[in-house]
């Protein structure tokens, strides 16, 4: 069985757009793979968050993701600094990842110049710490979208250069990957793009938002001054809340109010309020699951518990081996 490995940002609560978008993903990857799914917080430490916030996030992904249907029952999910052997496996990779080809990464060139006071060489070698996740359980496919479509390439330039430095066949190529089913597309709230979090907490649906939240942002969510002719195109900011309401009303509710913008009757407050109230239909067990786990600290503690003793058999075999492939041999 092939092996599927991703990172999760642990920047915090998930919206909507993460939860239709890669998690769908991910819960049906955990009935076809060996899957290793583990929060970042390595990764993280390139941004200097205090230690409380570090704890608090990593503790609300790992919740979130529960919540979300991972099943710590078919995935190995864990903390990435739970199983130390991927820091040392990088020290090992950081000797053959050069610094020109570090420093043309798209995604180092950009913190560099968003953060030029903040261009430490852990953010330069992001992208070997990235590899050393994948290489550590010989992971083949990872579901990251295009914006680590680099870093997976850097994955297979140091995996194959390190079989080709020691004359082995160790290391197997990593892909990005996900279903080629059409990826619903959640937009956000403020009339333009994406639902995503760097648009403003006003963008987004979060899992973890009240009922009460969900309603205020549905109402306040951007609109137009109302069609004004029979059957005219939508402009953005009213295509995006009917995309929003065909994820999750009903077929039925969606052709009422397209067939009442077509004869101009729509009375946007309507429409919003019938949007609002099947979002939080829609999303009710995903959220009242997040507050039963928040509750359950020995739930939590087992899973990633197990998760961690379950990736440190994988990790410490590779690292075994890589000592081995190395010269690394103990002399006592
Ligand atoms: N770089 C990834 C991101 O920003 C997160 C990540 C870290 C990752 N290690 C990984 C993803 C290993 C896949 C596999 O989204």
């Amino acid at each position: 069985m092939e092996t599927v490995v991703s990172g999760i940002r642990s920047t915090g609560k998930l919206h909507l757009g993460n939860y239709y978008g890669a998690l769908r993903n991910f819960v049906k990857m955990q009935n076809e793979y060996n899957c290793f799914f583990f929060i970042a917080d390595l990764h993280s430490l390139t941004t200097h968050p205090t230690p409380q916030d570090l704890n608090t996030t990593v503790r609300q992904v790992v919740v979130e993701y529960l919540a979300s249907g991972l099943d710590p029952e078919k995935s190995t999910i864990y903390v990435q600094s739970d199983v130390p052997e991927v820091a040392e496996l990088y020290l090992y990779m950081n000797m053959n990842a050069y610094l020109g080809e570090l420093e043309r990464a798209t995604a180092f060139k950009d913190k560099v110049r968003s953060n030029p006071d903040n261009v430490n060489a852990g953010l330069l070698t992001y992208p070997v710490l990235m590899a050393c996740d994948i290489l550590l359980h010989h992971g083949t496919k990872v579901p990251v979208g295009k914006d680590q479509e680099q870093h997976l390439e850097m994955t297979r330039t140091f995996g194959n250069r390190f079989n080709r430095l020691y004359e082995v066949d160790y290391f197997k190529e990593a892909f990005a990957f996900s279903y080629n089913d059409k990826l619903v597309k959640i937009p956000g709230l403020s009339g333009q793009g994406k639902m995503g979090k760097s648009n403003g907490d006003a963008d987004c649906i979060y899992l973890s938002d009240a009922e009460a939240t969900v309603k205020k942002k549905i109402m306040r969510a951007v609109t137009d001054s109302g069609p004004t002719s029979p059957n005219q195109s939508k402009p953005e900011s009213i295509q995006n809340l009917f995309d929003l309401m065909k994820v999750v009303s009903s077929e039925d509710t969606l052709a009422h109010f397209e067939s009442l913008y077509n004869t101009c009757e729509i009375r946007y407050g309507d429409f919003k309020k019938q949007l609002a109230e099947d979002m939080i239909l829609a999303t009710q067990e995903v959220r009242s699951r997040i507050d039963d786990i928040n509750r359950d600290e020995e739930y939590i503690k087992k899973v990633l518990q197990r998760g961690a003793e379950k990736a440190q058999a994988s990790a410490s075999k590779t690292l075994r081996e890589v000592r081995e492939i190395i010269g690394l041999k103990k002399l006592y």
